[in-house]
């Protein structure tokens, strides 16, 4: 049982994207058709990049890749555009979207005293939550609303600690993209990647389903 190994850690603070509830497929779905509307070429693998990092970084790292220049205006409005694709998407979240073992996972950590937060880039982050009825796990929720310096910065972490009262190293960082394990590992803290090692280098532990934190 994974959870065993982190015994003597107080928090864990949880990404929310592609590690809670699998919305990844509908930002990249969204940012896709973006890309399609800018004539740019977009792989799933270049969207990798994409994953952790805020809406702004994602439309410039979008951007990058098809050579095109915008001004900040311009870019406001894509990201908007995309956004509101997105939020489409969102309107049928329901608790079935929550990815396999997380209620159990958050219940265990509950029952268990430990401490819980959301260290999330999304400024979607607290409708994603009311959809799913999880919101109530968490003591502490910091999100895209709250943070100035996007993952790979510590920042949402650190946050997320210091509000929960707790020294970094007694924190362990659910993550699924590259930025947030850099992000978590600068922050001293204990990373559980969800996903593959060649893909996400520098975690502590790896698993492919949360399923496997209490199996
Ligand atoms: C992260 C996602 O959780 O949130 C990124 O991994 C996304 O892909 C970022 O760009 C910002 O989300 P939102 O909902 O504020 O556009
Ligand atoms: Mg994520």
């Amino acid at each position: 049982m994974l959870v065993l190994k982190f015994q003597h850690m107080k928090g864990v603070i949880f990404d929310l994207d592609g590690v809670l509830v699998d919305t990844a497929v509908y930002h990249f779905m969204a940012w896709k058709r973006l890309a399609k509307e800018l004539n740019i070429d977009f792989t799933e693998s270049d969207n990798e990049r994409l994953k952790g990092v805020s809406r702004m970084r994602s439309l410039e790292i979008l951007l990058e890749l098809g050579h095109i220049s915008a001004s900040e205006e311009e870019k406001k409005l894509l990201a908007e555009k995309k956004n509101s694709w997105y939020m489409e998407m969102l309107q049928n979240l329901t608790e079935d979207h929550l990815l396999p073992g997380a209620r159990s996972l958050l219940n265990y950590l509950k029952t268990n005293g430990y401490k819980i937060a959301l260290g999330s880039a999304s400024k979607n982050a607290r409708f994603i939550l009311m959809k799913l009825g999880i919101q109530s796990f968490f003591d502490v929720i910091v999100d895209g609303n709250r943070v100035v310096n996007a993952k790979p910065d510590p920042e949402v972490f650190i946050k997320a600690a210091d509000d929960l009262g707790l020294p970094y190293r007694q924190c362990v960082v659910f993550e699924d993209s590259l930025a947030g394990i850099e992000a978590a590992k600068s922050a001293g803290m204990k990373v559980v990647a969800v996903g593959n090692q060649d893909l996400l280098p520098g975690a502590d532990w790896y698993i492919q389903k949360l399923t496997e934190c209490l199996g």
